[in-house]
């Protein structure tokens, strides 16, 4: 059995992880896949992933981990012999794989593989919309890591990455801090219509609709995917400006994005 993890705030993690459980299948059709959002498993009071492989899939945020996938990590009894970590980012994740190894290593875990998986950058309230030239070579480059990663997990494939990440520390340590606070920053326009995909989609839940409005919740992640893919584009934070192109990995559906429904996917 192997057991996908992913985090995914605007698809791209969604996007790797399936790609990933889509390859090992196609290949060895003896082995079954599951995919599990670690937005609701982190939530259960204990976690033991039994498996012959785990993949952890999720989005590199101010050099390291969204809090979700740390705390997930942390909580986790992990009874398989190999581990791989593969980290969506936008332009320079630093140390983020070095973070999560540094939690992995306490644990009795064999086998560890780590990649990085170029993809487009989502923080739109801090970058602005991208642009779709750099989109296309983007998702290009996704698809090629992917690749490439699947044909490692498949081939039992180990590496390491270097522990030792000061300012990645230091940058991501601030962010947690941030994090905090930024639930009571968004903005929302008057077109909300309250159709609630904002709280579909959030992958730990963060946001109630109360009166057909949606209020958000010290929960929050900051994962930009009711910013990004609002459709009335009625969410606003930073530099993001109301109307404004939002991103959602092509190929991944709002409905893919409602955490709870995948837990309970399982392949072959
Ligand atoms: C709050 C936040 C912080 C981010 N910080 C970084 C970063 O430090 N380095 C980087 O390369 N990309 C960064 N990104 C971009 C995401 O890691 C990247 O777009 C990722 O693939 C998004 O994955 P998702 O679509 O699964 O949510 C950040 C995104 C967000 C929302």
């Amino acid at each position: 059995m192997t057991k996908i993890y992913y985090f995914s705030g605007t698809g791209n993690s969604f996007w790797t992880a399936k790609k990933i459980m889509q390859s090992i299948c196609e290949i060895n059709h003896s082995d079954k896949c599951r995919l599990f959002n670690i937005g609701v498993e982190e939530q259960n009071e204990k976690i033991l992933i039994e498996a012959n492989t785990v993949v952890l899939v999720f989005p590199c945020y101010a050099y390291g981990m969204p809090l979700a996938v740390k705390r997930f990590v942390k909580k986790a009894v992990f009874k398989t012999p190999y581990v791989v970590s593969l980290v969506t980012f936008g332009s320079n994740p630093r140390g983020t794989l070095g973070a999560l190894k540094r939690i992995l290593d306490k644990k009795e875990i064999h086998k560890l593989f780590f990649a990085l998986i170029p993809s487009v950058e989502n923080y739109t309230a801090m970058f602005g919309s991208p642009k779709p030239e750099l989109i296309k070579r983007r998702l290009q480059l996704q698809e090629e890591t992917t690749k490439d990663a699947a044909v490692d997990i498949i081939e039992r494939n180990e590496n390491t990455v270097s522990t030792f990440t000061p300012f990645s520390s230091m940058v991501s340590g601030l962010f947690s801090l941030g994090v905090k606070i930024f639930y009571k920053h968004y903005k929302l326009s008057d077109k909300c219509d309250g159709c609630g995909i904002c709280g579909q989609i959030c992958p730990v839940s963060a946001i109630t609709m109360k009166e057909k409005r949606p209020v958000f919740s010290s929960k929050c992640e900051h994962c930009q995917g009711c910013v990004n893919i609002c459709p009335l584009r009625a969410i606003q934070f930073g530099r993001v400006k109301f109307g404004s192109p939002g991103y959602c990995r092509p190929g991944v559906q709002i409905e893919d994005l409602s955490g709870n429904l995948h837990n309970n996917q399982c392949f072959n």
